[in-house]
């Protein structure tokens, strides 16, 4: 089925100027940007998107981290898109993950791995709620 989901390109891609080779693998791997926005998260923001892992020892780090710098958020629609993000992403851990992948080709390390993506049809579309309002979203019309 046709889903979408959130994507965001963190704060250590944006600074490597990553931006635009990260989007094209996107495209190329046939999802399609619907939203798109530059932001400087501050504190409160990271904190909430990251709430699920309040509790985890990584998590005052990765705040830091995610407001270091600006990140791009976006809508990606497509067959199946949360699993191909997924898919096209690469393990979390850079050193996981698959060669050819996104996190294995921008990533650092486990914190700094270069881009998020929704994990599942559910916080997609929490996710997506949280950065984007629906008139947010550009429908395709050709
Ligand atoms: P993301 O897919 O955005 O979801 C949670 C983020 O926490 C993850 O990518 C990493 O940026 C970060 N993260 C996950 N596991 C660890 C870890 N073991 N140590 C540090 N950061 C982590």
């Amino acid at each position: 089925a046709v889903e979408r989901t959130l994507s965001i390109i963190k704060p250590d891609a944006v600074a490597r100027n990553q931006i635009g080779a990260i989007c094209a693998r996107l495209e190329k791997a046939g999802l399609r940007i619907v939203a798109a926005k530059m932001l400087h998260l501050d504190q409160q923001q990271a904190e909430g998107f990251y709430a699920v892992h309040r509790d985890r020892p990584f998590f005052r780090d990765l705040v830091k981290f995610m407001t270091s710098g600006p990140v791009l958020v976006q809508v990606l629609e497509g067959e199946s898109a949360i699993a191909r993000n997924r898919e096209i992403m690469g393990a979390t851990d850079p050193k996981k993950a698959s060669p050819g992948t996104i996190r294995a080709d921008f990533a650092t390390n486990v914190e700094e791995n270069a881009v998020h993506g929704s994990d599942a049809p559910e916080t997609a579309k929490k996710e997506i709620a949280y950065f984007f309002r629906d008139d947010e979203l550009c429908a395709r019309t050709r």
